[in-house]
């Protein structure tokens, strides 16, 4: 699916702004009344995009349960109908019913991935009426995975089987676009580097609607003609191609023309590709430093916030990272193409998380329930591999992405779990043009005897908690079972990656001798996982937990959400941002383990 953009022959609109905003007073209220037929009485304010729990000064709309009504009207002209006119929504968390002028031209499940609809025949001249209605449950049909229940004092409640709020709403841009009747609907391009001559050749695929003279042509970032080429598939040479490079970012433009249509993709040239322990980005072995992240401000919640996106890729820089994991969702178009433009390396993550009831037992009176069985179990198969499909879809063209993460600290051990993961690994090899690595991210819980996955993830990647979770306060024997887990690990001859090592910090605290909460404890608690992994060739990267404090649900092991963050939720750094600065400015990019 392409990102929308404006071009000589197509027109766009963005509907960011602030909607009229209602919620049901009852489950259905707003589809009885059919409050997509007018406009809603007496709603409230609300932005787009952002999620609406923290807008307003109230505890019923932060923990709402259900569905919201957002509306607008939006005025379309005779231009626009003359063309094939599209309304595109980013993200809307988790489910979409979208109407205009009371008819229902769009409906999604997911909360992390665009979906958009013609409206040609629904639209007319002047003034439309554009409502959408959002539900933000998640169950064990949804990913991630909650569960529903009703609290003592009857309220419906969303139960989450994962750490972060469950923030929802429309999240991300609503756009309009028009293009000519015959048109581009995709491009997918490939390519391939020819090393020893440094010239590269970019197979391109256009994927076209109707009738039209097809041109390619390829321009670098100083707006010179390098290539050029015709038909709706083919291939572009470039002669001493400038490679995208982590942290050193070269875009091409790719030009594409189609009749009367044409669409134009920044596009880095770039290779991946493992090589026993080692994970070759343009044939030099990469070190992954960095986080594992949130879409997480206030008040904006999970909606897109592209003033702190800019923000956080300038403090990564600061501290000498290069990568970041998407956890647990895929992130904002604005995002993926921000790091295409700056050269970071991501880890692009499904939003397939909370697929495990072993933590804490299963939700049914904390009996075990197994995960992936019935009648208990999640029902997600065929969501996830709706999913993988609609992530790669999205961004099958970004430099950026170097591995796909089918799960996050799933429950993958067992005959089921193999049943229903293995299918998805080969799902996204099947789907990736550029045939990326893949991985699922393996939770401590699950032993290295016991990950069914193991033999098909091409990097190993682990969320370790050895001096928190396990051996919390006692570092010296986090040390010695990390080293031996390690061993273990080191053993299958692939590259691994920490995704996941932390510890909950809390801003302010101190102590002459560390102990847990304090920030001196932080800085230790690095420092000894950052030495095991030195010792051993195998570990390619280390991803933190996490790049700032965010929010989760209430618990009382949480103090005003995760505390694990290297800054503030604000984004101020504490004491282990500065340690990690000074050592991450020391490792290379390349080269760090050869
Ligand atoms: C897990 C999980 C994270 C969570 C973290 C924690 O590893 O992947 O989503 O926030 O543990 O407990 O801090």
């Amino acid at each position: 699916m392409l990102y929308p953009i404006m071009t000589e022959s197509r027109m766009l609109f963005d509907l960011s702004g602030v909607w009229a905003f209602k919620t049901e007073s009852y489950e259905g209220e707003g589809k009885e009344n059919r409050w997509f037929d007018s406009p809603l009485t007496d709603p409230e304010t609300m932005p787009v995009p952002a999620s609406y729990n923290d807008i307003k000064v109230s505890a019923a709309l932060r923990d709402y349960h259900g569905t919201v009504y957002y509306q607008r009207p939006v005025f379309i002209s005779q231009a626009m109908l003359a063309e094939r006119l599209v309304l595109r929504c980013a993200a809307v968390t988790h489910h979409a019913e979208v109407y205009l002028n009371g008819t229902l031209v769009a409906s999604h499940k997911g909360g992390f991935l665009p979906f958009e609809a013609e409206i040609s025949g629904a639209a007319k001249k002047g003034e439309n009426l554009l409502t959408i209605a959002v539900s933000n449950i998640v169950d064990h049909s949804t990913l991630p995975v909650g569960e529903q229940k009703v609290t003592p004092s009857g309220e419906k409640r969303n139960v989450t089987n994962f750490d972060f709020f469950n923030y929802a709403g429309i999240t991300r841009p609503v756009k309009l676009y028009t293009t000519p009747k015959d048109y581009i609907c995709d491009m997918t391009v490939t390519s391939e580097i020819d090393f020893s001559t440094g010239n590269a050749a970019l197979h391109y695929t256009l994927d076209t609607v109707g009738e039209g003279e097809t041109v390619v042509e390829v321009y670098d970032e100083a707006g010179k003609k390098v290539a050029e080429a015709g038909g709706k598939s083919g291939v572009l040479s470039i002669e001493n191609v400038r490679l995208w490079q982590p942290m050193n970012a070269y875009l091409y433009n790719i030009k594409a023309v189609f009749g009367e249509d044409s669409y134009t993709l920044p596009y880095g040239v770039r290779s991946v590709r493992i090589d026993g322990t080692r994970f070759l980005i343009n044939e030099r072995p990469f070190y992954f430093k960095g986080y594992g992240k949130h879409e997480d401000t206030y008040p904006n919640g999970r909606g897109l916030n592209e003033a702190m996106n800019v923000k956080d890729l300038a403090l990564l820089r600061w501290q000498g990272a290069n990568s970041f994991r998407t956890s647990h969702y895929p992130y904002s178009e604005e995002m993926m193409r921000l790091c295409d433009r700056e050269g970071i390396v991501v880890i692009d993550e499904v939003p397939a998380v909370g697929l495990n009831f072993r933590m804490g037992g299963g939700f049914f009176g904390s009996q075990y329930a197994s995960t992936f069985e019935s009648p208990n179990g999640v029902q997600t198969a065929e969501h996830h591999r709706e999913v993988i499909r609609d992530l790669i879809d999205r961004d099958k063209n970004l430099a950026c992405v170097v591995i796909w993460s089918i799960a996050n600290e799933p429950d993958s051990m067992g005959e089921a779990a193999a049943d229903y993961f293995l299918p998805l690994f080969k799902l996204a090899k099947e789907l990736d043009p550029q045939k990326r690595p893949c991985t699922l991210v393996n939770v401590q819980m699950i032993s290295f005897e016991n990950e069914v996955t193991k033999d098909v993830c091409d990097v190993i990647c682990l969320n370790r908690y050895y001096g928190w979770y396990e051996c919390g306060g006692d570092l010296p024997s986090a040390e010695k079972n990390l080293r031996a887990e390690l061993e273990k690990w080191s053993s299958l001859g692939k590259p691994i990656v920490f995704t996941e090592f932390g510890a909950d910090t809390v801003a302010g605290f101190h102590d002459a001798t560390p102990v847990m909460f304090t920030e001196e404890y932080q800085v230790d608690y690095y420092e000894m996982n950052t030495r095991v992994f030195d010792e051993f060739p195998a570990v390619q990267g280390e991803q933190v937990w996490n790049f700032a404090d965010f929010a989760t649900s209430q618990g009382v092991v949480r103090v005003q959400g995760n505390k694990k963050g290297l800054f503030t939720r604000d984004r101020k750094p504490k004491m282990a941002a500065h340690y990690l600065r000074s050592r991450w400015t020391k490792i290379p990019n390349f080269d760090y383990k050869k």
